[in-house]
């Protein structure tokens, strides 16, 4: 636990944020590249198992600032399709852990209690089966929830996503359904991550911990065309702390309301 928790310069300056943040409320969407759990682990001399499993807690306590902030949707990049390079041993792992977290969810009161409604987004048929089948699970229990979307993108990349849209309205064609010069915006929008009839809105903010200066494929229709901020920081995901994310929420609905930098 860090030291600043009982800063009380720190807790007042994180009071004043979560009110200027809820007062202004204009943010709705945020997306999150968590970077930076293998190189939390090195510079301590831990194994990078324990930078995920470290990087995973982060993730549910942004799951609660989320609902403190009252956001709407919250996209986390949790395993692009880039990521099946990675060595057996290490996919193994992350996907046994990412089950251990849907499961959590399932089984969370606050999930119920909130109604949140938790999704994946992604190629998930390349997903090994017990992770599927708890990302199936949590999907049907909270398919009526609308109060926080949490999506989940695993087996994700932007232009895979894209390509998966294009499929599915060329079959549209091929049956009918629509023609070719019906589609509009509007209907790719509508074709894209998951198919349950409640795409994944556009971004407002992206954040990417860990020091990289890249948004790596990420969510590319939803963050292009509506003034989508990116905020980069340099905390490893497993030291990523409310104030970054309050502070990168502040700094995107300043660009909005054209108090930021301007391009
Ligand atoms: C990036 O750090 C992190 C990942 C590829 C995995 C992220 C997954 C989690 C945190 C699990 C969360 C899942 C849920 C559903 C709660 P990296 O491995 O690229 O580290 P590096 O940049 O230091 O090499
Ligand atoms: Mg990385």
């Amino acid at each position: 636990m860090s030291w600043r928790l009982f800063d009380p310069a720190y807790a007042l300056y994180e009071r004043l944020l979560r009110n200027e943040i809820v007062a202004s409320g204009s943010i709705e969407h945020v997306a999150v590249i968590q970077d930076g759990n293998r190189r939390y682990a090195r510079e301590r001399g831990l194994a990078k198992q324990i930078g995920h499993s470290l990087g995973a807690k982060t993730t549910e306590m942004v799951l609660d600032w989320c609902l403190e902030l009252g956001l709407k949707h919250i996209t986390f990049y949790a395993f692009s399709t880039e990521n099946f390079k990675r060595d057996e041993e290490e996919k193994r792992y992350l996907f046994d852990l990412t089950t251990r977290k849907f499961e959590e969810l399932y089984s969370s009161k606050k999930i119920y209690a909130n109604r949140v409604r938790v999704r994946a987004i992604g190629r998930i048929d390349l997903l090994p089966a017990d992770l599927r089948e708890a990302i199936s699970r949590v999907d049907e229990a909270t398919r009526g929830f609308d109060n926080l979307f949490l999506n989940v993108a695993l087996a994700y990349g932007g232009q895979g996503e894209l390509v998966d849209a294009a499929r599915a309205l060329a079959r549209q064609i091929r049956e009918g359904r629509i023609r070719a010069d019906e589609i509009t915006e509007e209907l790719v929008a509508q074709s894209l991550y998951p198919y349950d009839g409640h795409p994944v809105p556009k971004v407002d903010l992206i954040i990417r911990t860990g020091g990289e200066y890249r948004t790596s494929n990420f969510l590319p229709w939803q963050a292009n065309g509506n003034e989508c901020a990116a905020y980069f920081c340099a905390p490893y995901w497993p030291e990523f702390r409310k104030v970054d994310f309050m502070r990168a929420i502040r700094t995107a609905q300043a660009i909005k309301t054209g108090r930021g930098q301007q391009a």
